[in-house]
């Protein structure tokens, strides 16, 4: 695939957040997920949160970006300030190690290398500012099983966390 990796514009944010909403829906149905419209719903209401605060220069967003294939948004990807499950469960609150997060690829061309592409592109981003490591976490198991063959083992499994069978993985890797 033919892609091109930018920064999010403010005229992107309606495609972005088609994208989030397909890719979404469609995890949340690989996974069986439980009362899927509301789960939907819920995780629509902060995306969507994070990324108009992002666009107004607050949130926990610190930078985010779009892959594009002939002009049209594939893929999302950000860094910024580690999330509250990440913050509970890890003492950080005098670290800058940001989280690796908002992944999310178009259903329709997913394991084309796109996931790939932007993450090896905010990985290097993320070396040339300095971090020494980064956090990433996962409560889906279809995208667990994805950063475990990328990333490996994660540091912590928070077990049953969800719902019985339903783990959250964190992961906090070195650069
Ligand atoms: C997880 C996700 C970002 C991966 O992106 P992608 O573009 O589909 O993945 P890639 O094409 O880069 O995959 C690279 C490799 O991982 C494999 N892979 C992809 N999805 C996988 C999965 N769910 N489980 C195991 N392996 C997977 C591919 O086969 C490929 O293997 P190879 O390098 O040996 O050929 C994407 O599937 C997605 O958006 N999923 C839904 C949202 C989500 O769960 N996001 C993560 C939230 S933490």
């Amino acid at each position: 695939m033919n892609l091109t990796f930018e920064p999010i514009q403010k005229i992107d944010g309606r495609s972005a957040a088609q994208l989030l909403k397909t890719s979404i829906r469609d995890v949340i149905k690989k996974n069986k997920i439980q009362h899927p419209e509301a789960t939907l719903k819920e995780e629509m209401a902060s995306k969507q949160l994070d990324l108009e605060s992002y666009f107004s220069g607050r949130g926990p967003i610190e930078l985010c970006f779009v892959a594009k294939h002939h002009d049209q948004i594939v893929g999302i990807i950000g860094y910024g300030k580690p999330n509250t499950i990440i913050q509970d469960h890890f003492r950080i609150q005098d670290e800058r190690t940001p989280e690796v997060k908002n992944v999310y690829v178009l259903p329709t061309v997913q394991k084309r290398g796109v996931g790939t592409f932007m993450f090896d592109k905010v990985l290097k981003l993320l070396q040339k500012k300095q971090f020494d490591a980064y956090f990433l976490d996962s409560g889906y198991q279809s995208s667990q099983k994805y950063w475990q063959k990328k990333i490996g083992l994660p540091e912590l499994v928070l077990k049953d966390y969800w719902e019985k069978g339903y783990h959250h993985m964190i992961w906090k890797q070195k650069l």
